[in-house]
């Protein structure tokens, strides 16, 4: 037996050519099952592509390298010893072990629930992080070849989610306030139809910008007009470190939120929220049945719990103050160090400086970066449509302050 390449006829079924033995069947109206070649995946499992940036991170583990690269929370900064003990009293309780409800326990929906504005616990779902609330809102809105707007560039893990589900994505440029909003208007004017549209607000992954507040208005107010639905993805609006307070509009019915507490508790607990209206939540819950059932209930507990807890508003201020100093030292340190050839953007908060190397190409010189042991993220990355090859995202979160100096000098002779 061979494997062929034709379906049915002739002497090969199902991709594989018959030997003589295996033909006494042939002529029966209903062939015997005999295929040998694996099954077909579905286009969209076929169609999907690792991320480039947890591709990366394999190279990031590498002994010895200092990584710019992952937005990865400082794990030295993880809450353990108060976490462990709300662990202990959660797990002795039998019921946070048993199967709950899809939505989310009610102390977690109450909890997380303060992370949003004006929004009740009802109209919120505990999800497993907000990348599975991406993709239940793409699974609920979104049909093969709808469209969805996003930044260009935007965070990889909300494009790779429109992708799989094959959304067409229209690009819209990201400057110093956003999303550009007068440029979606335009092409709204010219006939585009979008069913959703991505934003992070806050600390904008990878390019750390805030949407302006009159930007936020505007896009308000356009989708009221063109009735899509706005995404907003905004796990990073607790960590500011200048002057600045999150905006926080409240809930309209073309409007759906997501939190999370991966970057602000610790992320392998993998519990994030979704605020919508019921039009949207009520599909959200049952296809989150079909998905995992509902998060895990010790997770969710915990996770509510902390919230409450009162080190909890403590342990936001140290995050602030640890990653706003080391924000500010990688943005000294890079701009002393390549002078005139950078152009920095310095982020109010979040985890990420995205810089402009006029002239070089960031993927070839990320290629010298590794021999030299140090990694970051290439703009073209999280590009949509734009040419990104002077761009590149460097994380600071996770370098101890005492190796950015070390990081910085090892991109340096990589340049050269
Ligand atoms: C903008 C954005 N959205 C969502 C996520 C996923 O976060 P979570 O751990 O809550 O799934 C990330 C993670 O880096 C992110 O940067």
């Amino acid at each position: 037996m061979s494997v062929g390449r034709g379906i049915g006829g002739g002497r090969t079924v199902v991709g594989v050519q018959l030997e003589a033995h295996m033909l006494h069947g042939e002529e029966m109206s209903t062939p015997p099952i005999l295929a040998r070649s694996l099954p077909r995946l579905s286009d969209r499992a076929a169609a999907s592509q690792s991320s480039a940036i947890r591709d990366l991170l394999d190279h990031a583990k590498r002994p010895g390298m200092l990584s710019l690269a992952g937005g990865l929370p400082d794990a030295s900064m993880f809450p353990t010893a108060e976490l462990a003990s709300i662990a202990t009293a959660t797990l002795a309780q039998v019921d946070h072990l048993q199967y709950g409800a899809t939505a989310g326990e009610p102390q977690a929906r109450a909890a997380l629930c303060e992370l949003f504005q004006d929004v009740a616990p009802e109209n919120v779902v505990v999800t497993s992080g907000s990348q599975q609330g991406l993709d239940l809102i793409a699974r609920v809105m979104l049909d093969h070849n709808d469209t969805v707007v996003v930044g260009d560039p935007d965070y990889l893990g909300a494009l790779q989610v429109f992708r799989s589900c094959g959304a067409a994505l229209h690009p819209v440029t990201i400057d110093d306030d956003g999303l550009v909003t007068s440029e979606l208007e335009t092409a709204l004017r010219a006939g585009l139809r979008p069913k959703c549209c991505y934003l992070v607000p806050h600390f904008h992954n990878p390019t750390g910008v805030n949407l302006a507040v009159e930007r936020q208005i505007h896009l308000r107010q356009l989708a009221e007009e063109f009735g899509f639905l706005i995404i907003e993805d905004d796990p990073y609006r607790e960590l500011y470190y200048d002057d600045v307070t999150p905006t926080t509009l409240g809930p309209m019915p073309w409007l759906v939120q997501l939190r999370s507490t991966s970057k602000t508790l610790a992320p392998g607990l993998r519990i994030g929220a979704i605020a919508g209206p019921r039009w949207l939540l009520d599909p959200i819950v049952r296809a989150k049945q079909s998905m995992d059932l509902h998060t895990s209930r010790t997770g969710q507990v915990l996770v509510a719990e902390a919230i409450r807890s009162p080190w909890y508003a403590h342990h936001l201020d140290d995050l602030r103050s640890a990653y706003g100093d080391k924000r500010s030292l990688l943005v000294d340190l890079m701009s002393t160090s390549f002078g005139p050839s950078v152009e920095l953007t310095t982020p109010a908060g979040g985890m990420f400086v995205w810089a402009r190397f006029r002239g070089i190409d960031t993927s070839a010189w990320l290629v010298r970066c590794l021999d030299n042991g140090v990694c970051f993220v290439p703009g073209a990355a999280f590009a949509v449509e734009r040419d990104l090859s002077e761009f590149a995202r460097f994380s600071f979160s996770t370098t101890a302050t005492c190796e950015l100096a070390e990081a910085v000098s090892r991109m340096m002779l990589a340049m050269s």
